[in-house]
């Protein structure tokens, strides 16, 4: 069988401190009884101010490389998904680099909102199945929460904090068996954080003005991700020969459960087959998919031989999936 890359370890970090909607009561003129309705979040982990990505990242990788009994310094290469780094360069991924020890690797950040992991995901994939590279180490991380405006309640009763990190490495068996990405960028402004890159430097109008928080037109993006979740998977399981039916278990963004809802009513999946955390977590950007495949493995939803498919939407906009033959041997 041909060479493909497959996940032998997985690792997480959710910050401990929670933000629940009675909280956020307080805070902005919304309820409880509206968030859960109209998203499916009851609460959500958020960093303490000192606490950066590559903070979260560190911890996360650390535990998914134990998980596959693999060292730092074995790494080839290094991806960190996310669209809150550090700073804008170096790559939050150097700082990694360093951090961990990983003294071989190659580092760099990719930026494709919340479908970022799984961006990454076929990057890392990529150089594996061609030999390039033999172990790669994959992390969504995103702090939403320190570019939210907390003034704006259409925004910020959605967002929570995480990090998710994952070990690639080469199998004959199984594995990641097919992805599909994809980029719409007409509905760039539907989701956009406008201050603080070339276009409009940081400046205190961009400040006075709130350019460095989230804008975002919730209706659009909610009928893109309806619509992209369905294709998306289905376009992705073509791919691998395979049907809605024969998935295990389905792994979709956590952003609102009435757009998991629609999604997986419209590829007929049973409630048992669907994996939804958003209501402890809300929406961790590029971390959601990977936080979602930890839990799921915690809790004894993934087992060997299984088909499971994984499915984001974000800014961009952009979307992308894959379906994973679980096989944590590796070769
Ligand atoms: N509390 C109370 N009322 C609120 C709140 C709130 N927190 N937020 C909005 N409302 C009000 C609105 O003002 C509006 O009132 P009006 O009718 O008087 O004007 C009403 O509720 C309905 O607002 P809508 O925006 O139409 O509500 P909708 O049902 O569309 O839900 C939501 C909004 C939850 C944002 C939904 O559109 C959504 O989930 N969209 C997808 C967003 C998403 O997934 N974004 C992340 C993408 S991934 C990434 O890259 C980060």
């Amino acid at each position: 069988m041909a060479r493909k890359a497959t996940i032998t370890g997985l690792g997480n970090y959710i910050p401990p401190k929670v933000l629940t909607n009675k909280d956020l009561e307080k805070m902005v003129d919304t309820s409880d009884e509206w968030i859960t309705t109209r998203t499916g979040i009851k609460e959500r982990h958020i960093v303490e101010d000192d606490v950066s990505t590559s903070d979260m990242v560190y911890v996360a990788a650390q535990k998914a490389l134990k998980n596959s009994g693999m060292t730092a310094d074995k790494l080839d290469l290094i991806i960190v998904a996310t669209v809150t780094p550090d700073m804008p360069f170096p790559a939050t991924a150097c700082l990694i680099q360093e951090r961990l020890g990983a003294e071989k690797a190659a580092a760099f950040d990719l930026e494709a909102g919340c479908s970022g992991f799984v961006y990454a995901l076929s990057v890392a994939t990529q150089f594996i199945e061609t030999g390039v590279y033999e172990n790669a180490l994959v992390v969504g991380a995103d702090i939403l929460t320190k570019i939210t405006d907390w003034e704006d309640r259409s925004t910020c009763v959605l967002f929570g904090d995480g990090a998710g990190a994952a070990i690639l490495q080469a199998t004959d068996k199984g594995g990641m068996l097919a992805f599909d990405l994809g980029s719409d960028g007409s509905g760039g402004k539907s989701l956009y954080m406008p201050g603080g890159g070339s276009l409009n430097p940081s400046s205190e109008l961009t400040v006075k003005e709130r350019q460095h928080y989230i804008k975002m037109e919730g209706n659009q993006v909610f009928k893109f991700a309806v619509k992209i979740m369905e294709q998306s998977s289905v376009d992705v399981l073509n791919k691998a020969g395979l049907k809605p039916e024969d998935v295990n278990l389905f792994i979709p963004h956590q952003a609102n459960t009435r757009i998991i809802d629609a999604a997986a009513k419209r590829l007929r999946l049973t409630d048992d087959k669907v994996f939804v955390n958003l209501s402890k977590y809300g929406n961790t950007s590029s971390a959601s998919i990977p936080l979602g495949l930890v839990e799921a493995k915690e809790k004894g939803l993934i087992n060997e031989g299984d088909i499971i498919v994984l499915v984001a939407f974000g800014a961009g906009l952009t979307w992308a999936s894959t379906v994973i033959e679980w096989n944590e041997g590796g070769l």
